[in-house]
């Protein structure tokens, strides 16, 4: 295993639904023996760590986050040895696995609710949080505004209303209860015994409630955030915390602590919907405006960045023009959107087109940031907006061109395969593209092999290059000595851009043409959303 402690600064994250990945004992739904199975594969493709959704057992309300037991795997999924296989085999590839921390809430069926609904005086009442009125906390906003009316649910048996940041299904934890804090230390402590290398840490923002105050990002959240980095400090130091804050930057700045005293990771969610207004826009603006207002994080933190995830891509990080610009150039369709998002895989969202597709990849994996790619994204798969909630993109992995894009062989799977003309597996699947060169999982796998051969892309600085166009994201990633300049062409017109290079020599680490010199400028043509990763090595370095 790499040993160096800032070894999530430089890994590839494989964000990986295992319900939907592969099923090895034929009941329809994936497992974790076979995403085991699958290891090589993502191994081969470049992939360091994986980050599992929720495989607590849970009524699936909300997919796995709404869960209810803490200290076992669902069994549709396997079991604690399964998972411990699991852990070993990812190992022994060098790779790391994080699992979800589902800490704001539980599953309205956990025998802690169970037990607090009954029972006034049961010490699980307050591991909840309760009102006789769903009047408090009227500044909280509601998250899931297309199904959740208040974020206050009567329940009949308690006769009282608890409170809820998502789903009714979701009661949320009482973080003002010391036996919650230490409830919650437990279940990290049982899973990192087990060997899991870290958490994605979910929906932290919302851990405690104040009246007056929006509910989130609270001081007394960070609180309790640092005692869980405490505990990992002393316990278990190689070990990390991810933090799911979708937020504007300033805000998730404070999860960071000093480096070293609460988060290592966070999401950068804004950048996200901004490199699909970039791409739309031809114009790099959009993009250069968020970058611009993001604070440095102290050195041994890292941004995530990702283009799609398992849920909705989020528009709640972008004005109210911006959302409504975003959600008629990307989701035309009504069933396209949910809530302050839309509900679309990467592929649809760029009309299928390679170049759209390998430009945003290109970004994913040359902006500062631990990149994330979101399964299936690496052949471009396809959607099913006919799918209730975010399950449309959710759909079993594309293996082959077989039975069930021999994801199962079982007759029914847990959803339908995609098989439309354009997105189906007969056309869109593993082993045709790791067959044929060129494919789209070759090129990410090839940029994926670029970027860990340079250390500037995860650990280095970062700096606009002035291009005099904004249609072209323009920049210089740098480490030391090492300086690489990315282009982007975001636009579908040929750009002509040249570059003071004076007296340097330029190497394509995409390996496609070395640039032509011109007096000390170097003139680039770039064919309409085209992308060049070239590193800068100065013409003394070649002669001494
Ligand atoms: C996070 C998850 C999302 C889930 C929610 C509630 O936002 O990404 O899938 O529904 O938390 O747990």
């Amino acid at each position: 295993m790499m040993n160096d402690s800032l070894w999530y600064k430089d890994v590839v994250f494989y964000e990986v639904n295992v319900r939907a990945f592969y099923d090895s004992n034929g009941d329809g739904y994936g497992d974790l023996r076979g995403l085991m199975s699958k290891l090589d594969y993502l191994k081969e493709l470049g992939v360091d760590c994986l980050w599992l959704l929720p495989i607590y057992p849970s009524p699936l309300k909300d997919d796995g986050y709404d869960i209810a037991d803490y200290y076992n795997i669902h069994p549709d999924y396997g079991t604690l040895d399964d998972f411990k296989a699991l852990l070993d085999a990812a190992h022994q590839r060098d790779m790391r696995v994080i699992t979800d921390l589902v800490l704001n809430h539980t599953s309205d069926q956990h025998p802690w609710f169970q037990a607090a609904r009954k029972d006034k005086n049961s010490v699980y009442r307050e591991y909840y949080v309760w009102s006789d009125s769903d009047q408090m906390f009227s500044e909280a906003r509601i998250i899931f505004l297309d199904s959740v009316e208040s974020n206050w649910t009567w329940d009949e048996e308690a006769g009282q209303y608890y409170w809820h940041r998502f789903y009714a299904s979701q009661p949320d934890l009482n973080f003002d209860n010391p036996a919650v804090q230490d409830e919650i230390l437990k279940v990290i402590a049982f899973w990192l015994d087990l060997g899991v290398d870290g958490f994605r840490a979910d929906a932290v923002p919302y851990l405690i409630e104040r009246e007056g105050t929006n509910c989130e990002n609270l001081p007394e959240t960070h609180a309790y955030l640092k005692k869980i980095r405490e505990y990992l400090n002393e316990n278990y130091p190689d070990r990390i915390l991810l933090a799911e804050a979708n937020q504007w930057p300033e805000e998730v700045l404070p999860y960071f602590g000093d480096g070293t005293d609460e988060f290592h990771m966070g999401f950068h969610f804004p950048v996200m919907p901004r490199l699909f207004m970039s791409i739309r826009k031809g114009d790099r603006s959009a993009l250069q405006w968020i970058l611009d207002h993001t604070p440095p994080i102290p050195e041994t933190n890292q941004w995530c960045i990702f283009l799609r995830n398992h849920d909705e891509l989020t528009l709640e990080m972008v004005t109210p023009e911006e959302r409504e610009w975003l959600w008629k150039e990307y989701a035309p369709e009504p069933r396209m959107r949910l809530n302050q998002g839309i509900r679309r895989r990467l592929a649809p969202l760029l009309d299928n087109d390679r170049r759209k597709i390998e430009l945003l990849n290109s970004m994913l994996f040359t902006l500062p940031g631990s990149p994330i790619i979101y399964y299936g994204d690496e052949i471009g798969m396809g959607d099913n907006i006919w799918l209730e909630d975010r399950n449309g993109v959710r759909t079993p992995m594309q293996w082959n061109q077989s039975m069930n894009a021999g994801f199962s062989r079982n007759e029914t799977t847990y959803a339908p395969l995609i098989d439309d003309d354009v997105y189906g597996y007969h056309r869109v699947n593993v082993e045709t593209q790791m067959q044929t060169p060129g494919s789209l999982w070759q090129t990410i796998k090839g940029m994926i092999s670029v970027r860990k051969g340079e250390p500037a892309f995860s650990r280095g600085d970062f700096e606009w290059l002035d291009c005099n166009t904004r249609a072209v994201a323009g920049y210089v990633r740098n480490l030391g000595g090492e300086r690489l300049i990315i282009l982007n062409n975001l636009s579908d017109q040929v750009q002509t851009i040249s570059c003071g290079m004076h007296g340097q020599n330029l190497i394509d680490l995409l390996h496609r043409d070395t640039p032509s010199f011109q007096k000390g400028q170097i003139e680039f043509q770039l064919q309409p959303y085209e992308y060049r990763w070239l590193k800068v090595q100065a013409l003394w370095e070649l002669l001494y």
